[in-house]
């Protein structure tokens, strides 16, 4: 039988980012380390942070809501929110969305977590959903706050983002193929138990599983009957920091004696090194940095490497359609990251602080964000989102 005989993939995306944003200079400077532990290490130079007012469903509104107002709401049936940075154990955050976005009532609407493969694992479903029925989109929501301990390993990794996608048939941007490779292992190298707001952490353990899971699935992925090494243009591989994709990448192109190797990666890795982790959105931004970078990439195939600590891991590929640089906004998205508010030392300190909320049932937001959705505060329980009027700008 024949398998994906219909065109699907991205229709269209869009990306956010949050309100504030961090320079990693600071952080050396206050831990007396030489910078270029993160410039040259690890390859990160800035990482954006919320207001207050903001979490993982005002972003990825804001992200959405910029999509929609080009796509419409017609034709989605399902929105699937992507999320490690849940605010609820039982009811999705999808369902914050669907009001805030005034979608549709006749829709289907929930949360899928896996760590970072969280996005990946949505988009998947939402190909298959749009496989099965051509007339349907589905809109996936992928976003999220990587926040660490402070005075940990992982807190120059932070960061926040979000990506919005109408998954569909024949598609404007992206073509993805059937064929994938997929992996997973039960490893404890990033996880967060329930009564914590931030991970624990085994660095080398999560380098190592990285690394080791996207062999694994370019061996599954070969053995589906997927491309040569050879036959890959350009590689977007999940980005905790933007040092782990180049290692990865690296690795790979020694293996296989590619010529070439740092074309193939360095476009998608221009917006990472300024936005930090987004978690499940790493990837696709990754994804949206190779599609800004060039008017010139239509046919080109795209390899790409989902990973979700715990761990899943994903290797697919997809080919960028004819004409897809006329639905790109990449000034908009250029404009959000030069619009973000800087942080000094003892502002980023004082708000990491205030973000650890443990413990407090019903409390208000002081108004900060300039995104179209803030989160209000929790009133008797019930966590309050509500649209930015402009007046309020
Ligand atoms: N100049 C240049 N380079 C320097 C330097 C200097 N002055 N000082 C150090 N470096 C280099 C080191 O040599 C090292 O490079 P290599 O790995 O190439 O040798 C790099 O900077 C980092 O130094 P360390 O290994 O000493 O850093 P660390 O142990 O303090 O922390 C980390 C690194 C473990 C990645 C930590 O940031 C962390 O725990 N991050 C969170 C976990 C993570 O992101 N894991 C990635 C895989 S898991 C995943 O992908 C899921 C996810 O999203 C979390």
């Amino acid at each position: 039988m024949d398998i994906g005989t219909t065109p699907v993939g991205i229709v269209d995306f869009e990306l956010a980012t949050s309100h504030f944003v961090f320079d990693l200079a600071h952080l050396a400077a206050q831990q007396g380390i030489d910078v270029n532990k993160y410039h040259v290490g690890l390859r990160q130079e800035r990482f954006s942070m919320p207001a207050l007012d903001e979490d993982a469903v005002t972003v990825g509104a804001a992200a959405a809501s910029r999509l929609l107002a080009r796509t419409g709401t017609e034709q989605i049936r399902t929105l699937i929110f992507a999320t490690e940075s849940s605010v609820d154990q039982s009811k999705s955050a999808g369902t914050f969305l669907h009001t805030l976005l005034q979608l549709p009532q006749h829709i289907r609407v929930f949360e899928t977590k896996q760590a970072c493969y969280a996005g990946t694992a949505a988009l998947q479903l939402a190909l298959a959903l749009v496989a099965r029925n051509p007339r349907e989109r589905v809109l996936v929501i992928m976003s999220d706050i990587a926040r660490y301990e402070r005075n940990t390993a992982g807190e120059p990794t932070q960061g926040a983002g979000a990506a919005a996608l109408i998954v569909g048939a024949n598609p404007n941007i992206l073509e993805i193929s059937p064929i994938s490779g997929v992996w997973t292992g039960n490893v404890h190298d990033f996880w967060r138990p329930n009564d914590r707001s931030t991970p624990l952490v085994n660095g080398a353990l999560s380098l190592e599983t990285y690394l080791r899971s996207f062999t694994a699935c370019w061996n599954d992925y070969r053995e589906q009957g997927g491309a040569e090494a050879s036959d890959i243009d350009y590689f977007v591989h999940h980005q905790p920091f933007t040092k782990m994709a180049v290692k990865a990448h690296e690795r790979f192109v020694r293996t296989h004696k590619l010529e070439n190797g740092s074309e193939m990666i360095e476009p998608s890795l221009r917006y990472t090194p300024i936005i930090g982790n987004s978690y499940t959105a790493s990837m696709y931004v990754g994804l949206a940095s190779l599609l800004h970078s060039s008017n010139a990439l239509a046919g080109k195939r795209v390899g790409l490497f989902s990973y979700g600590s715990g761990a899943t891991a994903e290797f697919f590929t997809a080919q960028i359609v004819p004409g897809y640089e006329k639905f790109l906004h990449a000034a908009d998205f250029q404009q959000q990251l030069h619009s973000r508010v800087p942080l000094t030392f003892e502002e980023y300190v004082a708000l990491h602080d205030a973000h650890e909320r443990t413990g407090l049932t019903d409390y208000e937001n002081p108004q900060v964000t300039c995104a179209p959705f803030r989160f209000a505060g929790v009133r008797e329980g019930v966590r309050q989102y509500e649209a930015r009027t402009n007046e309020e700008a």
